[in-house]
């Protein structure tokens, strides 16, 4: 699995450098750490492996209706990334090194690469 542009963090935890600027996005990509590390903890888990991809089709959504409600004009591009996620992460069957390699490489490159792009945009239309 190929690294991404952004290091990944050890310990695998939420930092300043991750801020959004919307406090509610910021909670639930804290969450997704969380549940990255209890998945990664308990490997064999199917409800810990089910848990991460239910928030994180939660979260996605979030974002995508904040894009939709504030005319975001990136947010449909944002999205066909958050899709692709959703598509590839669905097809694991077993949690292996590899795997939460790219789990781990995806949140924070996609935050840093990618959501960091609406930060001024949305926090500046008053979302929070
Ligand atoms: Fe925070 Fe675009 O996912």
């Amino acid at each position: 699995m190929s690294a991404g542009t952004f290091a990944i963090p050890s310990p695998f935890e939420w930092d300043e450098s991750f801020d959004v600027k919307v406090g509610s996005i910021n909670e639930q990509h804290k969450r997704l750490f969380t549940l990255i590390n209890e998945l990664d903890a308990d490997r064999t888990s199917a409800d810990k492996l089910k848990a991460l991809l239910d928030y994180v089709v939660l979260h996605f959504k979030t974002e995508e209706d904040l894009f939709e409600a504030h005319s975001w004009e990136g947010g449909v591009g944002h999205k066909a990334t958050h899709d692709k996620f959703v598509e590839d992460a669905s097809k694991v069957t077993e949690v292996t090194d590899g795997v939460m390699d790219f789990i781990k490489n995806w949140l924070v490159n996609h935050i840093k690469g990618s959501d960091m792009r609406y930060a001024d945009f949305l926090s500046g239309a008053g979302a929070a």
